[in-house]
């Protein structure tokens, strides 16, 4: 009797055409709609499962996974992956893969975008003129912050931090940079960017982007003591993980003044957004789109799906996912892939 073919949970619906792709190897359970787990249903989705494509917006740990225990791979559809416990996922034998590199340059465009719109107050304008509010020319109405001549601050210079001090260049900025490590001398010499000590960074930059991932070390690093030496006036702008920033420390210094102006993809609770920062004039909001060109998130699902359909033993690169988080499962899931070649 044929053995029974893998099944793979997709958590969410993405782009069936790309999607597709798993059922030439797997029997694929897949949302219908966008839905907002509760873990139980993530416990459920994965009992039966061998691996999982999910998003940033099921959190899977230990809890989750302990009653799957055919559980062997789980792509997550983002460069980001601090929805997956690895450890927990580590111990149990399961793979995660994650999304880098496809997403950099999109993601890096919009850092800038967002940058230019908070300096500038670009979305700010748009909403007085819509409210009607503008009745005559002035010259002093909504000055915004230069961009050019000014110092730009780079908190985490991965690929995608790097993509950002390239473009700063372009706009004859000053880049300063703080990371874990500092950066080999050739990367600082093609980005442009200076290292500079975490306290550095945040008194001289005029603007100051978040580019780092998430862990439970940088729970609220920009706090209101991080947000007290920042150059009075200046911008902040966080397209990494809301939990790098304490936001009502953040609403406090853009209420009163402290900076300038703060642009916002990410939040503490999302899709929750602080009603103190929804109040504030002066802070540009936008719903985690950092990656969302289409052709981007298009090649994330395509990735994800890849490194899915590798992790679990099928495929050209089988036992070889593109982009492994935890590349030491390979090794141990080395009888599982070999028994599924061997199916
Ligand atoms: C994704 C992101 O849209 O890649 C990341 O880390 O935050 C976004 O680009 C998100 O992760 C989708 O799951």
């Amino acid at each position: 009797m044929a053995e029974a073919r893998p099944r793979v949970w997709v958590s969410q619906p993405l782009f069936d055409d790309i999607v597709e792709r798993l059922r030439a190897h797997f029997d694929v359970v897949q949302a219908e709609d966008i839905t907002d787990y509760p873990p139980q249903a993530i416990a459920d989705a994965l009992r039966d499962s061998a691996g999982a494509l999910v998003t940033l917006n099921e959190r899977i740990g230990a809890g989750e996974i302990a009653g799957a225990p055919g559980l062997r791979a789980i792509a997550n559809v983002g460069v980001g992956y601090n929805n997956l416990d690895i450890p927990a996922l580590t111990s149990a034998g399961i793979v995660a893969t994650n999304t880098p590199d496809v997403l950099t340059e999109t993601t890096a465009d919009f850092g800038f975008a967002l940058l230019m719109a908070t300096a500038r107050r670009i979305t700010e304008s748009e909403r007085w003129l819509r409210e009607g509010k503008w009745q005559q020319w002035s010259f002093g109405n909504l000055l915004g912050a230069d961009l050019h001549g000014s110092t730009l601050g780079i908190l985490g210079m991965g690929r995608i931090g790097q993509g950002i001090a390239r473009r700063a260049r372009g706009f004859d900025m000053r880049v300063l940079y703080h990371n874990r490590s500092r950066l080999p001398t050739n990367i600082e010499r093609d980005t442009g960017a200076l290292y500079a000590s975490f306290d550095t960074l945040l008194a001289q930059s005029d603007h100051l982007v978040l580019v780092l991932p998430y862990s439970p070390q940088v729970h609220h690093l920009i706090d209101a003591a991080a947000l007290a030496k920042m150059k009075p006036g200046a911008t902040l702008v966080n397209i990494a993980r809301g939990g790098i920033v304490d936001e009502l420390a953040l609403a406090d210094a853009l209420a009163n003044g402290r900076l300038a102006a703060a642009g916002l993809d990410v939040y503490e609770d999302e899709p929750t957004v602080r009603p103190e920062l929804l109040a504030l004039r002066n802070v540009v909001l936008t719903p985690h789109i950092a990656s969302a060109s289409l052709a981007t998130r298009r090649a994330m699902v395509a990735l994800a799906v890849d490194n899915l359909i590798a992790a679990l033993g099928e495929g050209p690169r089988a036992g070889d996912p593109p982009t492994p988080v935890n590349p030491e499962v390979l090794i141990s899931n080395k009888t599982f892939i070999a028994k599924r070649q061997g199916a």
